[in-house]
């Protein structure tokens, strides 16, 4: 496992991380993703899910969304019907197979496992992640057996810390094994606000 850190400049503790790797995503980061890739009445999964930022972005799309995490934000008005105390990678594949998209911007320190458990499977997977990612030498190998179809770049940087931003870039990156991918071109940008 990947061990490294997910370090904000939060004025506050210039070095804290929290210790779950909650960093909700800009609702409005996701909008576009939702509208390229997702039709409404897909049924998705948001395996790390937060208090649901994406879930409710991919429901007001018209998504049937289940959004499940390993921590419990019920005190921090989570959206309707999130399941906690779930570990996203515990997953049986079967019965997810009738889902047509899994979609989550998954805890840093658990990047590659989320990208090796998911993307096999045979629904469209997209994952919000740093761009610093597509260079890491340790998952060189990962990037050969798992191609994304497609990536999207945010721009400008979001910030996950409602204020400043951790010097990341980021970009929705896309698979698609069995699916045809709904977009026309493998590299786009979103600009996304
Ligand atoms: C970067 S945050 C993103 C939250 C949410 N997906 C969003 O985009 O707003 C990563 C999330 O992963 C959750 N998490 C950490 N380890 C997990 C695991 N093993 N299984 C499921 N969720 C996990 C954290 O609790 C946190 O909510």
């Amino acid at each position: 496992m990947n061990q490294q850190t997910t370090l904000l400049p939060d004025p506050q503790a210039p070095n804290k991380r929290d210790p779950r790797d909650y960093y909700p995503t800009p609702k409005e980061a996701a909008v576009p993703l939702v509208q390229e890739f997702l039709k409404p009445h897909d049924y998705v999964w948001e395996p790390a899910c937060g208090r649901g930022n994406l879930v409710e972005v991919m429901r007001d799309h018209g998504c049937k969304v289940v959004g499940s995490d390993l921590h419990d934000y019920s005190d921090q008005e989570p959206a309707t019907g999130l399941h906690f105390g779930l570990d996203g990678l515990d997953f049986d594949p079967f019965e997810l197979s009738n889902n047509n998209a899994v979609v989550t911007n998954p805890p840093y320190s658990l990047a590659r496992e989320f990208i090796e458990a998911f993307v096999p499977g045979p629904w469209v997977t997209a994952f919000l992640l740093r761009n610093s990612i597509f260079g890491s030498i340790e998952r060189h190998a990962m990037w050969q057996r798992y191609p994304p179809a497609a990536i999207r770049f945010l721009v400008p940087r979001p910030s996950f810390t409602g204020g400043g931003t951790d010097n990341s870039e980021y970009a929705w990156v896309v698979w698609s094994r069995d699916r045809p991918m709904r977009c026309a071109r493998p590299i786009g940008w979103y600009h996304w606000r």
